[in-house]
């Protein structure tokens, strides 16, 4: 594996980072639609759940429940997430820019029985508007766990949640804390992760070589990423000056993979460090666009 920061402002819209990453996701499709880490057993018997941040925080925002819902997932993966909104009475739009997750989503949408439910765009976030060119159409924009780390500019990305939600519709985003991404590997003495990267790299991209796979054991053909770091302050302000209020921004002390050696099982797929609270693994954030 080896990864370098390299000076890199690209196009959102086109260009090698955008293939490369579509062509590294369309590869994990596959092997995510088979593994462990992304059964699907709840979701086919009708129970499906979302990891217990999401689900306590959903049931404290919508008290009433999802039904009726009109949501917008972005990046939605397979689908998996986006039918168990369904499953809730959500109608739900799905959008994904890889083929294959979009097929797949359909194909599941379908032998759940929520294909009326569920309907899945293949695109790039930032081609959204033109896909779906209704504005004001969502009640709720839905993003979950490993999302804008693939996305270069989180101004467009808050312009472009902000366009679609409807007057007092509000976005529900769940991920890794960026804090926690400044380590890297485990220090042989102690196993604490290591100061590895700096918190904040304007301007550059994180190109990376490495075929590994966070869910499965899987070794990649397509081992060429681009990711971008979000500064939490960056991704709060974009939001704010794309129109919408804060409702709450929370840190959380665990996150829903082995983000780091040092990390423990801590049930129900999350992970925690071993002891105290020693930095926050993710962050949930609420907003709402103003009802006027
Ligand atoms: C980690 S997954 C999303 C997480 C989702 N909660 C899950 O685990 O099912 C990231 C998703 O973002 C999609 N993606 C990455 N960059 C994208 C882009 N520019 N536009 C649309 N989708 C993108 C990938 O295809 C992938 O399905």
């Amino acid at each position: 594996m080896s990864t370098e920061r390299v000076d890199l402002e690209p196009d959102p819209r086109e260009g090698d980072w955008l293939e490369a990453n579509r062509a590294q996701w369309d590869e994990r499709v596959p092997v995510h639609v088979a593994s462990e880490f992304y059964d699907q057993t709840a979701l086919r018997e009708g129970r499906g759940r979302l990891y217990r941040i999401e689900e306590a925080e959903l049931a404290s925002l919508y008290p009433e429940g999802l039904e009726g819902l009109r949501v917008l997932h972005l990046q939605c993966h397979f689908g998996a997430d986006s039918l168990v909104l369904a499953q809730r009475g959500a109608s739900v739009v799905g959008l994904d820019f890889s083929r294959p997750a979009i097929d797949q989503a359909r194909a599941l949408a379908s032998e759940v029985g929520l294909a009326d439910r569920a309907r899945f765009v293949h695109a790039n976030v930032y081609d959204a508007r033109h896909m779906l060119p209704e504005p004001e159409s969502f009640d709720l924009v839905f993003t979950t766990w490993g999302t804008i780390t693939w996305l270069p500019d989180i101004v467009e990305w808050a312009r472009i949640v902000a366009w679609f939600l409807k007057p007092g519709g509000r976005l529900y985003f769940a991920d890794n804390h960026p804090a926690a991404q400044v380590f890297d590997g485990a220090d042989a003495a102690t196993g604490l992760p290591v100061f590895s990267y700096p918190y904040s790299h304007p301007g550059q991209a994180i190109v990376a070589e490495d075929g590994a796979d966070y869910a499965t054991d899987a070794v990649l053909q397509q081992t060429r990423s681009f990711e971008w770091q979000h500064p939490l302050g960056e991704v709060v302000e974009a939001l704010l000056d794309a129109g919408l209020r804060l409702e709450f921004l929370r840190e959380h002390y665990e996150v829903p993979w082995r983000m780091h050696e040092a990390l423990v099982d801590r049930g129900e797929g999350m992970w925690g460090w071993p002891a105290e609270r020693w930095l926050p693994l993710s962050v949930s954030i609420a907003a709402r666009a103003p009802r006027d």
